[in-house]
């Protein structure tokens, strides 16, 4: 369909189905380079998330093929008369339908042959930085940064997620408590506002904007560019799990691991994980094929009769030229530490290899039709405080024995994360990152259920409300407004909201985060 037509329909389909009355001229003056489809299987991809709870149809999809074609779409948005939205859909690897709108259009960010002619992903090997596209996934911009010896230094379990995907939320893992988040790690971004205007910001340029979008649920401005500090890349892993029955004793060690932040790198680890084992039968789960298949570990045979055992999963870095020490710098860490003296599990791996382990279990699930189900997720930020009283009422109370999915626990320490950024984590110095990553079957068994789980993420969630324990939820859910204001606080919700005012003042963006409720359109 010609592109004026194309638009037409849309704006047809506009008002048809939401029955707003548009001034249609603000749109048919759109001229985009990329793509505008209108396609269904472009519709139903745009509808749908890794969550598979929610489903909502945008009018058209654009496919844009540079930041400029963003920018027009958001500017002819902002300037129609009625509440047009405007969603950036990064790898759609929401839970609940953040990157869905039914009453505007989704921008699939995925990087399409039009933004690669830009010549991203670009390193600069002096400055060691990468300029990624902000629909880029993090598996490509790791390869091509290896192709220059360089890596980003702090991570996602898993890499098919986009950067302006991850950056809009945080992006942590085991590295966080040494190297922060990802958006500890960014130099500076282009972002679209919701007025449509294109531009660079960074610590020292508009920098109010910069602070907002990152963590900022897309509330504020679309990332299309994304400047990320880069290291030398190490070239191989040492991947070890050692187990506790005893969380105090786990927990104890695994703050002791992250103090360490401020040594040298041969006297700390490069990641610190952890995770909660409730299941009976064998030490296994969907986020890796670490213990193997022929070896298997019976939980029992560490003699906790039924109890809950907890895994705390550390790595070393070390290149090829430097491998002679590092069995010394590893055993002398481990040394200090309480586990089960029987449970050390051991691998080495290319680094590539181990940073992309997720995908492998990924393919795995995929292959017994185990991916495309629902998930509902529930991932908090625990105050250090009260991790045991959350272990005693969760882990070993709510939970009982089947979890549906792997359960992380790791701690992280504040100081590494920035206060003018959106994003909110507990008033402590440290605390715990507490994700349980279900997966809802349709197996006849009730405690698989989508609905058993739901119910259970509710029951937790109350349990902390009930005991005082001021959780924070990491990539946030709310339908309240009331629930915004608090899960912000009152600071930080007044600057969450001038913020909005400032940068997308039609309140045009990332609808499906349900924070602010559209000016004119009938539903979220
Ligand atoms: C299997 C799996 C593993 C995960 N592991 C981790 C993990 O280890 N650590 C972690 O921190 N998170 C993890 N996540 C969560 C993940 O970081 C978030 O779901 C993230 O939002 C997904 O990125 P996406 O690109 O798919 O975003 P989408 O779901 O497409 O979008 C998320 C939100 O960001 C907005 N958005 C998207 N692109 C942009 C942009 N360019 N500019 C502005 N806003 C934008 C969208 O509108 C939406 O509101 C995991 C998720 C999955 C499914
Ligand atoms: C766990 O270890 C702590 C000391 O580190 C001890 O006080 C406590 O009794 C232990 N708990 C159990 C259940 O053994
Ligand atoms: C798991 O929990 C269920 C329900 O509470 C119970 O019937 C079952 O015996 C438990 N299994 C084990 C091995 O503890």
């Amino acid at each position: 369909m010609a592109p004026k037509l194309l638009l037409t329909f849309v704006i047809y389909r506009l008002i048809s189905t939401v029955g707003l009355t548009l001034d249609p001229t603000d749109l048919l003056r759109l001229e985009v380079d990329g793509h505008l489809s209108v396609d269904p299987s472009d519709v139903k991809t745009a509808s749908v998330d890794f969550g598979m709870m929610n489903r909502a149809e945008p009018l058209a999809v654009l496919h844009p093929s540079s930041a400029e074609d963003v920018a027009r779409l958001v500017g002819a948005a902002y300037g129609s008369a009625h509440g047009l939205s405007v969603s950036a859909r990064g790898h759609g690897h929401s839970i609940n339908g953040q990157a869905q709108t039914s009453s505007g259009v989704v921008i699939e960010m995925s990087a399409s042959k039009g933004v690669r002619q830009w010549g991203l992903p670009r390193v600069s090997e002096q400055s060691r930085y990468v300029d990624a596209w902000g629909g880029e996934l993090w598996i490509d911009v790791l390869k091509t940064t290896l192709e220059h010896g360089l890596a980003p230094k702090s991570w996602t379990d898993y890499l098919y997620l986009s950067v302006g995907g991850t950056l809009s939320n945080a992006g942590i893992s085991g590295q966080a408590f040494n190297h922060g988040p990802q958006i500890s790690n960014v130099y500076e971004l282009d972002v679209v506002t919701g007025k449509g205007e294109l531009l660079t910001c960074s610590e020292e340029q508009n920098s109010e904007l910069f602070h907002a979008v990152l963590g900022g649920l897309g509330q504020f401005g679309i990332i299309t560019r994304a400047r990320i500090g880069l290291e030398p890349a190490p070239q191989r892993v040492r991947w070890i799990r050692v187990l506790y029955s005893n969380f105090s004793t786990f927990t104890k060690d695994q703050e002791y691991l992250i103090s360490l932040h401020g040594q040298p790198p041969n006297q700390k680890f490069d990641y610190v994980e952890g995770f909660v084992i409730v299941d009976e039968g064998l030490i296994n789960n969907w986020r890796s094929s670490f213990f193997s298949p022929r070896n298997p570990v019976k939980i029992s045979s560490f003699g906790t009769n039924g109890g809950v055992l907890y895994c705390l999963e550390i790595t070393k870095n070390y290149h090829e030229s430097t491998a002679d020490t590092i069995d010394q710098d590893v055993e002398a860490l481990l040394k200090r530490l309480d586990f089960i003296p029987s449970s050390v599990f051991t691998t080495d791996l290319p680094y590539v290899d181990f940073l992309d382990r997720v995908h492998k279990a990924e393919l795995k699930l995929r292959s017994k039709g185990l991916w495309d189900v629902p998930h509902p997720w529930l991932n908090l930020f625990v105050p250090r405080s009260r991790i045991a009283d959350f272990d005693e009422g969760v882990f070993k109370g709510i939970l009982g024995n089947k979890t549906s999915g792997p359960i992380l626990i790791y701690p992280m320490n504040k100081n590494k994360w920035d206060d003018r950024t959106s994003v909110v984590t507990p008033e402590e110095d440290v605390f715990y990152l507490v994700a349980l990553l279900r997966s809802a079957l349709d197996s006849g068994d009730e405690a698989q259920s989508l609905e058993y789980l739901s119910n259970q993420n509710r029951q937790i969630l109350r349990f902390c409300d009930d005991a005082g324990i001021k959780v924070k939820q990491y990539l946030p859910h709310y339908t309240t407004q009331e629930d915004w204001v608090d899960h912000f606080g009152d600071d930080k919700w007044t600057l969450f909201s001038k913020r909005k005012m400032d940068f997308d003042p039609r309140r045009i963006l990332a609808t499906g985060q349900r924070i602010f409720k559209p000016m004119a359109a009938s539903s979220w």
